[in-house]
């Protein structure tokens, strides 16, 4: 299968990238220099070249504060770069894999959100993905919209500075006797690579539609980091963080757990628990550290 992949040196990208070369396909990584989301002719003129028959989209504008000062921005690249990807996927009758995301939610609802549960995203962030996912669901007939939460993988967060919370956690450990942590925020830490697997499971289907696509299992940032640091046998005194220590400067949903519910339908659901995930990364992170030293 010709697979095009777009946000390729990201940190969900590589991983896509290096999935679907595992599994025997022909894979086009495009980043930024290559392609720009914003703009309907490049996206049409770089698919064009490819002719893909699958076509991943990880690439976003999705720093949150970023998005909330410039929303315009944010929906050029969010919302109108993935309908143009939509676009070109429908006309060349290729299937489009979108990713999107848990800050869908506004987090109201202290369960665990399924894909019928109806959306309402508190920041720009998320009212922009939420068109992009939109979009992506009207203009492609054969599409997969997947939300996923908290990522982390073995490339960094080009958006984010660089640093996952695994590798911030174990940063901080090495230059402070004492950490603080929120335990109010609630999430499903999910590494990229079962994203990337859960990926080239679905582009084997024609199940299209709307996935939840996380880890299994849920914690708050304070439990995350309690057992990265167990798992690392790391020694740091950690504490929960009190109540608005750390203020957000934009609104975040306080629980954006999601249920991969649709996945276990069709039976195509690949997750584990997420302290399993944890412990894969830092495994993988282990053997690469011996690797290059
Ligand atoms: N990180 C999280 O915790 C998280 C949580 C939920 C959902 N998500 C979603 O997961 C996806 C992947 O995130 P990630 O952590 O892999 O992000 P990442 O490491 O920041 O990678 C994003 C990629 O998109 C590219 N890109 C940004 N703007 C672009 C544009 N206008 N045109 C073309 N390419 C552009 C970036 O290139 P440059 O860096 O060179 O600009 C980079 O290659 C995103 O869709 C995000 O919304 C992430």
């Amino acid at each position: 299968m010709r697979v095009a992949v777009i946000g390729a040196n990201g940190q969900l990208g590589s991983d896509v990238v290096a999935a679907f070369l595992r599994n025997g396909d022909e894979v086009f990584g495009f980043t930024h220099s290559d392609i720009e989301l914003d703009s309907a002719t490049s996206v049409e003129a770089v698919l064009s070249v490819c002719c893909p028959e699958f076509i991943v989209n990880t690439a976003a504008m999705h720093h949150v504060e970023k998005c909330e000062s410039d929303p315009r921005d944010a929906f050029a690249v969010n919302a109108l770069g993935a309908k143009s990807v939509a676009t070109f996927a429908q006309r060349e009758g290729a299937t489009v894999a979108h990713i999107s995301t848990d800050y869908v939610f506004d987090g109201h609802k202290g369960a665990p959100y399924v894909e019928t549960d109806a959306a309402a995203p508190l920041n720009a962030y998320g009212i922009t993905k939420l068109a992009g996912e939109n979009f992506t669901s009207a203009v492609a007939t054969k599409h997969f919209v997947l939300r996923v939460s908290a990522i982390y993988g073995q490339q960094p967060c080009r958006a984010k500075g660089g640093l996952n919370f695994v590798e911030l956690m174990l940063k901080l450990s090495r230059e402070r006797d004492e950490l603080r942590v929120v335990d109010d925020e609630f999430v499903t830490p999910t590494p990229t690579v079962q994203i990337a697997t859960q990926l080239v499971t679905l582009s084997r289907s024609s199940s299209y539609g709307l996935y939840h696509a996380t880890a299994e299992g849920s914690c708050s940032w304070y439990e995350f980091a309690r057992e990265i640091f167990e798992a690392t046998g790391t020694k740091v005194r950690l504490e929960k963080a009190r109540p608005g220590e750390f203020p957000a400067k934009v609104p975040r949903p306080r629980y954006s757990v999601l249920e991969n519910r649709a996945l276990k339908t069709i039976g195509a659901n690949i997750f584990t628990d997420w302290r399993d995930g944890l412990h894969e990364y830092l495994n993988i992170r282990s053997q690469m550290a011996v690797t290059t030293s």
